[in-house]
This record gives structure tokens, sequence and C-alpha cells, in this order.
């Protein structure tokens, strides 16, 4: 056998990264490509990767290939991007010299702005959109944990359809569409709730149970869903109710949320958000990427988007050091009062 090896290489393999790259390598040849200390575990541990519905795939470390050298990219056919959107120009400026020109890259991350960015500094290449629907919790030791349901999603394209059925096989399956950009705002109303829960301080799903953290949510949905409406954008359909609903289901009394909304709370009940997770390991957070594009959405049609833009406020200020637990009534006046105030 002469093919090129890797056929699949994932940029920034760490919770996305491995998880997906980790299923996909057991059927194609994957190049896990990421930190030295990700490496590390990896080399030690291997992976083990479970899920809600009770799942376990086992790769032992001599059946992974996790390498820190971007460069290693080079004969990959497929490049699935996972880092953080921060982190996109500086990895789409590095493989600008790297990839095949017939290489196909696939964003794998949240925000709406990573594959223009891509793009831009891969012309040659086919940059593609693309959405996973689940949270990955890292449990250590190579142990990563799928702890909500979903289909991955991607940008509808030829070149892309060979790799359906492969990631169907590995227990992917991968939705084409048409409609990314719709996908992507669907998406991005639901990670409003992101720094909501980082200030909560609770699991998602404890704090999803709570309905003055709910009416938070609901209230920075309203506003992104007034700025998507002079945008002319229609979310697209990702819950078992439209997205211009979701914001009165949210507003419901517990009891009532609690019966009607059983899919959303189908989430592991130690899984929190990314946001959370970033302000725990000190990092920057993607905070401008979620909320911060529906306060630039809003005030590109003349609108505002405040209580988005207090909540960007208090996930900087907490990046910043000045991290506390914001209790359910604390911060539903603050949303409140930023979104009322003239
Ligand atoms: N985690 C989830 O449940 C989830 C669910 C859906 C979507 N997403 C989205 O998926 C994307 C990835 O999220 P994640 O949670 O998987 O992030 P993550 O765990 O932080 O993984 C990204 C990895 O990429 C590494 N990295 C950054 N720049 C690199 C470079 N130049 N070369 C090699 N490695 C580099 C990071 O290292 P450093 O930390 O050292 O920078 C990190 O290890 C984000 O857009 C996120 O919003 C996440």
């Amino acid at each position: 056998m002469n093919e090129p090896y890797p056929e699949v290489a994932v940029i920034g393999a760490g919770s996305i990264g491995c998880f997906v790259g980790g299923h996909l390598g057991t059927h194609a040849r994957v190049r896990l490509i990421g930190r030295e200390r990700v490496r590390a575990v990896i080399a030690a541990h291997g992976m083990r990767l479970t899920d809600l519905e009770g799942g376990s795939v086992e790769r032992a470390p001599q059946e992974l290939d996790f390498v820190t050298d971007i460069a290693a990219a080079s004969a990959a056919r497929l490049v699935l991007v996972t880092v953080k959107s921060d982190d996109t120009p500086e990895v789409a400026r590095a493989l600008a010299p790297v990839l095949r020109k017939d290489a196909v890259v696939l964003s794998l991350q949240n925000g709406l702005r990573n594959v223009a960015v891509l793009r831009e500094a891969l012309p040659a290449q086919t940059v593609l959109a693309g959405m996973v629907p689940f949270n990955v919790l890292h449990r250590g030791h190579g142990r990563l944990h799928r702890a909500s349901a979903g289909t991955l999603m991607a940008e509808r394209h030829p070149a892309l359809e060979p790799y359906v059925e492969r990631f169907a096989a590995c227990g992917l399956p991968m939705i084409l569409r048409d409609d990314m950009r719709e996908v992507q705002w669907a998406k991005l109303l639901l990670n409003l709730n992101n720094g909501v829960n980082a200030l909560s301080d609770l699991p998602l799903r404890e704090e999803l149970a709570l309905r003055a953290y709910r009416r938070c949510l609901a209230l920075l949905q309203d506003e992104a869903l007034r700025a998507l409406k002079a945008a002319g954008i229609r979310p697209a359909r990702l819950t078992p109710l439209p997205a211009r609903w979701l914001p009165s289901l949210l507003r419901a009394p517990d009891a009532v949320f609690g019966l009607l909304a059983q899919r959303m709370l189908a989430i592991d009940p130690l899984a929190r958000s990314s946001t959370w997770d970033d302000l725990a390991a000190g990092r920057r957070t993607e905070i401008e990427h979620i909320n911060g594009e529906v306060v630039r959405l809003a005030e590109q049609h003349g609108m505002r988007a405040p209580a988005n833009a207090k909540l960007v406020a208090l996930v900087h200020a907490a990046e910043q050091g000045d991290r506390r637990i914001w209790s359910r009534e604390e911060l539903w006046g603050a949303l409140r009062a930023a979104a009322s105030a003239r």
C-alpha cells in the first residue's frame, strides 16, 4: 500500500479533535496534531471515548498517531480544524504553505468567522463549514465523554461526500446541508447559554433547571432573534421547537419546562459549558465569538443587544481574574437592568 499518510489530519486535537479524530481513526488513517501536553497523555493512556448512550471505544497508544508539528498535515486529503476560534488565524497561516492544493478543510468549530479566516489564507483548498452539536467532557487520562446528543453537520460539497460513509461507520453520522450559515446561527443561539452557565458555576442540567437562569438565556436569545430578523437570517431548526419559540419555552415555570424540554435536559449531570472550562483553566473564552456576534449583528442593523453586551463584559471580567459566582437572582437582575437601561 503506497497511499499517502495521513489521509485525515486533525488540527488542534483537544476535546472535539480527539473525540472526532479518535472515532474516525477506526475507519481512516488519522493523524492528530496538537500540543505536547495532550500528546504525552495520549502516549501514556491512549483514549477511551464514551457517550451518553453507554457506547465506549478504546484506542491503545500504539494505534494513535499524535504529533505536534502542523507540517505533518502535508499529505492529508481531509483536514479537520478543531482549535478555539481565536487560534484560527494562526493555524490558517501555518497550514497555508503545508497543505495539498486538493485538500478539503472542514471547520468543526463554533463561531461564525472561522471559515472566512481559513478561506482567506487557503484560497487553493476547499474550505467548508461544519457543526458539532454535542458537548464533549474531558475527564483526564485520555478519557473523553460525549455528554449530549446530536448529529454532525457540514456544508454540502462533492469533495466531502466520500467521507460521509466513513463518519457514519465510526458512529459519527454527518448530515450535509446547504444552509450552514443558518445552522451556525441556530447553534450560536443555544451557545448563548455558555456564558450564563460559566457565571452560574453550576453543571448545565442544574443551571437549566432554574428559571431565573433560563430567563437570562431567553433575554439573550430575544435580542439575537430580533437582530437576526433585521438581518433577514432565519436560524435553522436544530431543536424540536423552532428557534423563535425557544425563549417562551425557557421562561416557562420549572415544572412545565422539565416536562416539555426533556431533550434539552438530556445532558450528562456533570457537563458544563466550554466557557466554564476555559475560565476554570485560566484561558481566554470564545465569548466574543458567541454573544459578541449578537452585539455586532444588532449594531450593524441600527439596534442594540445590551444584555448580550453585559454578559460579554461579565465574562471578560472573569477572564481577567474577577471570578465570582453569579446567583440566579443577581445575574437575572444584572442582565434585565442592562436591557432596560436607555
Ligand atoms: N468541547 C465541546 O464540547 C465543544 C462542542 C461543540 C463545539 N465545540 C467547539 O469546537 C472548537 C474546539 O473546542 P474544544 O473544546 O475541543 O477546544 P480545546 O479542548 O481547547 O482543543 C483545542 C486544542 O487545540 C490546541 N491548539 C491551539 N492552537 C494550536 C496550534 N497552533 N497547533 C496545535 N494545537 C493548537 C489547543 O491548545 P492550547 O489550549 O494550548 O491553546 C487545544 O489543545 C471550539 O470552537 C468550540 O467552541 C466544542
